[in-house]
């Protein structure tokens, strides 16, 4: 056994809607036991938490208000990690359409990243508790805000049309379009690749190369 064997690693996956990060990271979890967490899922629910309150993106006093009643906790399920907010387990109403006309917006507001930035970090801890090998964490700043010091940050790219062609494979109407324009243009923690992030372009590759390509990135870590 080398010394490597006991390494924790954190990967990062970022990019923008329907850039065939979660099935990815799903695969990277499996092949490696890395716990994996979805952040954009975490904005999903603190958005359909806002939204059953009544809460507008406009108003930021109020958002914040509403957040200090939501008190979010973790639990896992396979490899996944899963927010839970006061009992409450997320579903599939979070990838409903009020959900995907919303989150972009609110997850434009400072107070709502602030919110989830110390539950995002502590992920890996959770990770490690649990006997995971490592992390794998996607989502839109997680190379450039939540871990600029990850083992492993790739950031993935896909001509829009296949983005569309994903989405609407997996039966979903969702404005990816919309949603990266306001995730790449908002102030804080935008959409980008970070400097020194490993950018790969999936227009032309199945998910099975995708995979196969980090997997061989995150080997070399492991070495
Ligand atoms: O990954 P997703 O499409 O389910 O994410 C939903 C929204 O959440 C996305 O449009 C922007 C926001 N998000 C974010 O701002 N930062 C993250 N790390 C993850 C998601």
């Amino acid at each position: 056994m080398s010394d490597n064997d006991d390494r924790f690693l954190i990967v990062a996956i970022d990019g923008g809607a329907a850039s065939g990060k979660s099935s990815t990271s799903r695969a990277l979890s499996e092949r490696f036991n890395f716990m994996h967490v979805d952040t954009g899922s975490f904005y999903r629910a603190v958005t359909f938490k806002l939204l059953e309150a009544g809460v507008s993106p406009d108003d930021e006093t109020a958002v914040a208000e509403a957040l200090a009643h939501l008190h979010p906790s973790t639990r896992i399920e396979g490899r996944s990690a899963r927010m839970e907010i006061d009992g409450w387990v997320p579903g599939e109403e979070i990838r409903s359409a009020p959900v995907n006309e919303n989150v972009s917006r609110f997850a434009a507001l400072p107070v709502v990243r602030r919110f989830l930035l110390d539950y995002q970090r502590g992920q890996a801890e959770v990770a490690r508790a649990n006997g995971f090998r490592g992390l794998v964490m996607e989502g839109r700043d997680i190379g450039s805000v939540i871990f600029p010091d990850a083992d492993l940050r790739i950031f993935l790219d896909a001509s829009p049309e296949a983005r569309a062609r994903r989405r609407a494979a997996e039966g979903q109407a969702d404005q990816i379009h919309e949603r990266d324009r306001l995730d790449r243009q908002r102030k804080t923690a935008p959409l980008h690749c970070p400097p020194g992030a490993i950018r790969v372009d999936t227009t032309e590759m199945t998910l099975e190369q995708v995979v196969d390509h980090i997997a061989n990135l995150v080997e070399a870590r492991l070495r």
